[in-house]
């Protein structure tokens, strides 16, 4: 349980946090007119607030969907959103499976494996890899970044040579989705980018920085998020003997698991807005250009939401939950993540008998936007 999130819920639901000066909302109820008012809490917070000095250039992110407001983000995610209709992800299914059954042959050994390595991460750096039509020859370097990137919300502001490994290895990725966008302007496909490239908003393309915003978004949004959710899957199994017990005789029930996971460890623990006028919130007055802090994670195990939300339990049948956010910027990706949960939590679970974890072996990365394990050291009895 989240003891921290029970007190703020409970004694100051609008807190100040120092010393970063922003305001943690931890009730449903509030977190939930935070993310239905975007014209009230506008989304230029996320980046305004996560730039850090050391990185000496603007953030990749600051031009794309999840940092920008309506009318732009409207036009904008009207673009990509065909790509992510249930339907258009339904057709990913095979492939996923694919990977899947592939990734699975490696974990279910009965030996002891990192399940970051061998599953959590190579499975979704495939299915983006594949949506984004990148060649796959290069989809190993596309996961040493994604290896690098991961940890990028963790370091600390004294870590000079790991500074100078997240610049390198955002020019490199700078570099080549230029030569990706450049390859596909002299021959187009059908694919994510290309279909970028043909967009018109307004009578005119996209510009350079919105089309590198949606490609390190895609990646980023995409990867480290479903890591922690696959992560957190696997930890909740082994945790739970009856747990796993029970979705092998019903695996009808593995949406509710998935979606009980989400909402007791979600990957994405709180986002962040600025207010653009004075609002007042559970009584709190605060003026325009606050930053808030939605603690995401908090409002969804609130009593008002979820009673007994300490708790896991398969029996929810509770719909809602915030892991994936809520309004506008509702996860684009969140059908595509939920799909690769079931399909690989399927595999898995059919073709094992019993789940351990090395619990003391674990690393976490304990970022406030990126919670999960970076070394999940597990054993799958076949
Ligand atoms: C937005 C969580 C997977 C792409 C969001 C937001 C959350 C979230 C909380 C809303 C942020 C806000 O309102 O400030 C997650 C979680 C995931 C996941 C927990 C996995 C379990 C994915 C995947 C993709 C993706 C697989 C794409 C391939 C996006 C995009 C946005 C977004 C593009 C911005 C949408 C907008 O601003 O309109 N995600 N995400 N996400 N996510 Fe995800």
């Amino acid at each position: 349980p989240y003891p921290v999130y029970a007190r703020l819920r409970r004694e100051a639901p609008v807190s100040l946090v120092d010393p970063v000066g922003m305001w943690a909302i931890s009730r449903y109820e509030d977190a939930l007119y935070v993310m239905k008012n975007p014209q009230l809490f506008s989304s230029r917070g996320i980046m305004a607030a996560t730039e850090p000095p050391w990185l000496g250039r603007t953030n990749p992110v600051s031009d794309s969907l999840i940092a920008i407001d309506p009318p732009r983000h409207t036009r904008l995610r009207a673009l990509v959103n065909r790509a992510f209709t249930p339907a258009a992800v339904a057709r990913l299914e095979p492939f996923v499976r694919t990977v899947v059954e592939e990734l699975a042959s490696k974990v279910v050994s009965g030996n002891t494996l990192d399940f970051v390595e061998t599953f959590a991460l190579p499975l979704p750096a495939n299915v983006i890899g594949e949506l984004l039509g990148l060649d796959v020859s290069l989809r190993a370097r596309f996961k040493q970044w994604a290896d690098i990137i991961i940890t990028a919300a963790t370091l600390p502001p004294d870590a000079v040579e790991l500074h100078d490994r997240m610049r390198n290895t955002l020019a490199e990725m700078d570099r080549y989705f230029h030569e990706v966008v450049e390859s596909r302007r002299r021959q187009p496909g059908d694919d994510m980018v290309s279909e970028l490239l043909r967009a018109q908003v307004d009578g005119q393309s996209l510009s350079e920085s919105e089309l590198m915003g949606f490609f390190y978004l895609l990646l980023l949004a995409g990867l480290e998020t479903t890591v922690h959710m696959l992560s957190h899957c696997a930890i909740m199994l082994a945790r739970k003997p009856d747990v796993q017990a029970r979705l092998r005789a019903e695996p009808a029930l593995i949406p509710r698991f998935i979606e009980e996971v989400l909402r007791c460890e979600p990957p994405v623990h709180s986002t962040l807005r600025v207010t653009t006028s004075e609002v007042e919130l559970s009584g709190v007055k605060l003026p325009p250009g606050t930053p808030v802090l939605v603690l995401l994670a908090s409002a969804q195990r609130d009593e008002s939401f979820c009673p007994n939300g300490d708790e896991f339990s398969l029996e929810r049948t509770n719909q809602g939950n915030m892991a994936f956010g809520h309004g506008i910027h509702f996860c684009l990706g969140a059908p595509l993540a939920r799909l690769e949960a079931r399909v690989a939590l399927e595999v898995l679970l059919s073709r094992s008998s019993g789940i351990f974890l090395r619990q003391e072996q674990i690393q976490w990365n304990l970022a406030p936007t990126a919670r999960g394990p970076v070394v999940l050291p597990m054993e799958w009895k076949p």
